[in-house]
C-alpha cells in the first residue's frame, strides 16, 4: 500500500509525544504519590506523638482516661478525616468505633497499615504504637488513622488533567505536524512541477538544485543524470533519422534522375537496359543499407547470435581472407595472421566473417596498394580478440571513439563527393556482431598503423 510521508510525519509526531507525555506522566505521577503519603505519614506520626506522650504520662485511672477521650472526641474532626482508637483488654480504657476490627491490623508495633472500615467504605492510612502500663491503666495499643478519600481525589483529578493535556498535546502536535510537513514537502512539489514541464523539446534543460533542499540534491541529480543520457539518447536518435534519410537520398535521387533521363526521349532497348542495370545497382544500395538497418536493429534490441559453433578462429580468419584473394591480388596486398592461432571460440560463424570482413574492407580500403595487413589473434580475460592492422594515414584520437557509430565517417566529404562505397554502417554491425556473442570493440591509430579489433566470448 502506498502511504503518504505526510501521514507517516504526523503518525511518527503523535506516537513521539504520546511516549513523551507518558514518560512524564509516571514520573510526575510517582513523585506526587510519594510526596503525598510522606505529607500524610507526618500528619500521622505528629498526631501519634502527641496523643500517645498524652496517654504515656496522664492516664494512670479511669477517671484521667476519660478526662483524655474527651479530649480526643474534640481533637477528631466532624467529618472523619482524622480518627483515633485505642485498643486495650481492659474495657474501660478502649477508645473507637469499631475496635473488633482493629484487633486485626496493625499488629506490629509501630507499624503503618490501610484499613478500610466495613460501614462507611472509607479508607485509612492507619499508624500505631504500643503504650506500656501505667498505675490502673494496662497496656493499650493507640492507633491514628487519617482519610485516603482527599489523597485519591487529588490523583484522581492529576490522572485526568494529565490525560486531557495528554490528548491535547498529541492534537495540537499533529496538527502542526501536518503543517511542518506541508511546508517541508513544498520543495518536492516544485520539483514534480519542474519535472511535469520537460518534453522532448526541453530536454537540454535540467532540474534547478540551488532551490532545492540538501536531502533532495540525490535524487535531482540523478533525475538529471537520466535526463543527460535521455538527450544524447534523443539526440542520436534524431541525427541517425537524418543520416538514414540522408543516406537513402543519394540512391533515390539517381533512381529517379536516370529513369527521367531515360523517358526524357524514345530509347532503344540497349538503351533501356543500361538504364534499368544502373537503375537496379542503385536498387541493391538501398536494400543493402535497408538490411544493414534492419541486423542493426535487432542486436540494439539485445539479440543474442544464434546457430553458435565451437571453432578454430585463426582457421575462419583463412577462410574469410580467402574471400578476398581476388581483391588482394589486384591491389598487390598481403594479410598475415599472428597471434594464438590455436584459440577457439563458440560463436556464430557466418556473423564472424561478415565482421571480419568488414574489418578486411576497410584495411585494404585505407591502406596503399602492397601494402601488408596483419590479423592477430590474442585470447584476453575468457575472450578472443582479432585484430585487423593496416599501415595508413593515422586517424586523429577525437574520432577513435565514434567510428563503431552508424554511419560515422572520418572523411565525410568523400561520400558527399559521390564515393558509391561506404555508408558508414560497416563498423556499427562489427560493434552489433561483437556485442551478440558479448564481446567488444576497440580502435587505436599510433604510428602509422590503424588496428581495429572486435572480441567474442571464448570457448
Ligand atoms: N582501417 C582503417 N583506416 C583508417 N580509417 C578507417 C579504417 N577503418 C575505418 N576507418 C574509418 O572509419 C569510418 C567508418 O568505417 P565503416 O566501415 O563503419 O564505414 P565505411 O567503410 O565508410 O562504410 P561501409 O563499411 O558501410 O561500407 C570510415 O569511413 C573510415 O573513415
Ligand atoms: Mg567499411
Amino acid at each position: 500500500m502506498r502511504r503518504s510521508i505526510t501521514t507517516r510525519l504526523v503518525a511518527m509526531f503523535a506516537v513521539a509525544t504520546l511516549a513523551t507525555f507518558c514518560v512524564i506522566g509516571v514520573v510526575l505521577y510517582c513523585v506526587l504519590d510519594r510526596e503525598l503519603i510522606r505529607h500524610q505519614n507526618d500528619d500521622l506520626n505528629t498526631n501519634l506523638q502527641n496523643v500517645g506522650y498524652t496517654i504515656q504520662r496522664f492516664t494512670d485511672s479511669v477517671d484521667h482516661w476519660s478526662r483524655l477521650t474527651t479530649k480526643l472526641d474534640a481533637i477528631s474532626p466532624a467529618d472523619g478525616s482524622m480518627r483515633f482508637w485505642v485498643l486495650s483488654d481492659d474495657p474501660r480504657f478502649q477508645y473507637g468505633k469499631g475496635l473488633d476490627e482493629m484487633e486485626r491490623v496493625n499488629q506490629g508495633d509501630a507499624g503503618y497499615g490501610l484499613l478500610t472500615l466495613p460501614l462507611s467504605h472509607r479508607t485509612y492510612r492507619t499508624r500505631s504504637m504500643r503504650i506500656g502500663p501505667l498505675l490502673e491503666r494496662p497496656a493499650v495499643r493507640l492507633i491514628v488513622g487519617e482519610d485516603m478519600a482527599p489523597f485519591e481525589h487529588t490523583m484522581r483529578a492529576f490522572v485526568a488533567a494529565l490525560t486531557l493535556l495528554l490528548l491535547g498535546a498529541v492534537g495540537l502536535v499533529m496538527a502542526l505536524g501536518w503543517w511542518i510537513a506541508r511546508i517541508g514537502l513544498r520543495p518536492l512539489e516544485r520539483l514534480s512541477v519542474e519535472a511535469r514541464a520537460l518534453t522532448p523539446n526541453t530536454l537540454s534543460q535540467r532540474l534547478q538544485l540551488e532551490r532545492l533542499p540538501v536531502e533532495l540534491e540525490d535524487v535531482t541529480v540523478a533525475f538529471n543524470g537520466a535526463l543527460g543520457r535521455l538527450e544524447a539518447a534523443w539526440q542520436q536518435l534524431e541525427g541517425f533519422n537524418a543520416d538514414v534519410a540522408h543516406e537513402l537520398r543519394t540512391p533515390l535521387a539517381n533512381l529517379i534522375g536516370g529513369t527521367q533521363v531515360a523517358l526524357s526521349r524514345p530509347r532503344s532497348a540497349v538503351e533501356f537496359q543500361e538504364t534499368l542495370q544502373s537503375n537496379l545497382e542503385e536498387l541493391e544500395r538501398l536494400r543493402s543499407i535497408v538490411n544493414d538497418m534492419l541486423f542493426l536493429a535487432r542486436a540494439d534490441q539485445g539479440e543474442a547470435a544464434t546457430g553458435l559453433t565451437a571453432c578454430e578462429v585463426a582457421h575462419e580468419v583463412g577462410v574469410t581472407i580467402e574471400f578476398f584473394e581476388p581483391l588482394l591480388d589486384e591491389t598487390g596486398t598481403t594479410v598475415a595472421i599472428e597471434g594464438e592461432l590455436a584459440a577457439r571460440a563458440t560463436m556464430n560463424i557466418a556473423l564472424f566473417r561478415r565482421a571480419l570482413s568488414n574489418l578486411l574492407q576497410n584495411a585494404i580500403e585505407h591502406s596503399s596498394a602492397g601494402a601488408r595487413l596483419v590479423v592477430t589473434i590474442t585470447q584476453r580475460a575468457g575472450a578472443i580478440w582479432i585484430a585487423v592492422a593496416n599501415p595508413g594515414a593515422p586517424i586523429a584520437p577525437p574520432h577513435l571513439p565514434r567510428l563503431f557509430d552508424r554511419f560515422y565517417r572520418v572523411d565525410s566529404a568523400r561520400h558527399d563527393s559521390g564515393d558509391v562505397h561506404g555508408h558508414g554502417l560497416g563498423l556499427a554491425i562489427v560493434k552489433a556482431v561483437a556485442s551478440m556473442h558479448g564481446g567488444g570493440t576497440l580502435a587505436t591509430s599510433d604510428a602509422g598503423v590503424t588496428t581495429i579489433a572486435f572480441s567474442v566470448a571464448g570457448g
